[in-house]
């Protein structure tokens, strides 16, 4: 679904991301972990056409991104760590909006539109202009306009930051189910908890390479932690036994 070949970036002199294989299939969650600064943002920009990679190539559903750009995208929605709307339109315009750019038939959307801004609890606000929804607000509109054109693959930066609990905990069994039904999710995320609970394999980006990919017991082989939590797991591979000079400046 997802396959990325030897994909780097650099920006000017300094490598965001080097070398990076990987591939995501129908119905896997993927988990993208890694320090702030590791390059996930990027690969994610990279893998949805929004920044041109420096090295390596992006095929999504089978096509190559770079050749292919319009039709490698309708199969894919993104969710950008800043979630971008027009503040202009009001939310259920931003919807059809979005419906009509990825040729969701009109009648689909009509029907949709209600049932989505339903499931996220946005009908109070749906008359409303976007510049006055809140962050959290504006995270679970983009997520609708993505149920709403239904793509074969996700691509997340982070879409838990800014949701209350319970809106957290429905886009958690959206993604379950989604997988279920054969979609494929790639997920930028610092919870840990999440990468643990939702995650069939997961990868630990540091300094533009991934040191570590698999499943949580393969990755607890790699850095031999045995029976550890993923946080345990995370810091060791990301250099925590420096982790408590840090706070000696407290
Ligand atoms: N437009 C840019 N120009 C120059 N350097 C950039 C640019 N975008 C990112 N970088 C650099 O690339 C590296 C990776 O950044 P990136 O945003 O991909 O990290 P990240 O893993 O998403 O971090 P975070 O967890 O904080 O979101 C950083 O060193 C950053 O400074
Ligand atoms: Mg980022």
């Amino acid at each position: 679904m997802i396959r990325l070949e030897g994909l780097g970036k650099d920006f000017g002199a300094h490598p965001a991301v080097s070398g990076l294989d990987l591939e995501v299939r129908p119905g896997e969650i993927f988990g993208f972990l890694g320090p702030n600064g590791a390059g996930k943002t990027t690969t994610v920009k990279m893998m949805t056409g929004l920044l041109k990679p420096t090295a390596g190539r992006v095929l999504i559903d089978g096509l190559d991104l770079a050749a292919d750009p319009i039709a490698a995208k309708r199969a894919m929605g993104l969710v950008p760590d800043e979630p971008f709307v027009y503040p202009k339109l009001t939310g259920a315009e931003y919807l059809r909006f979005i419906g009509e750019l990825y040729g969701v038939p009109l009648a689909d959307i009509r029907r949709r539109v209600p049932e989505l801004l339903e499931m996220f609890e946005l009908v109070p606000w749906s008359g409303e202009l976007l510049e006055s929804y809140s962050h959290g607000m504006r995270q679970k509109l983009v997520l609708a306009g993505i149920l709403l054109h239904d793509p074969k693959i996700l691509v997340l930066d982070e879409p838990m930051v800014g949701l209350d609990p319970k809106s957290g905990r429905l886009v958690k069994d959206i993604f379950v189910r989604l997988a279920r039904r054969g979609t494929a999710i790639f997920m930028c995320t610092h919870v840990l908890e999440i990468a643990e609970k939702l995650c069939h394999r997961i990868g630990i980006m540091i300094g533009g390479r991934m040191v570590a990919c698999g499943t949580l017991d393969e990755l607890r082989a790699q850095s031999r932690k045995e029976g550890r939590d993923l946080e345990s797991i995370f810091l060791s591979l990301t250099g925590g036994a420096e982790y408590s000079t840090l706070l000696r400046h407290l």
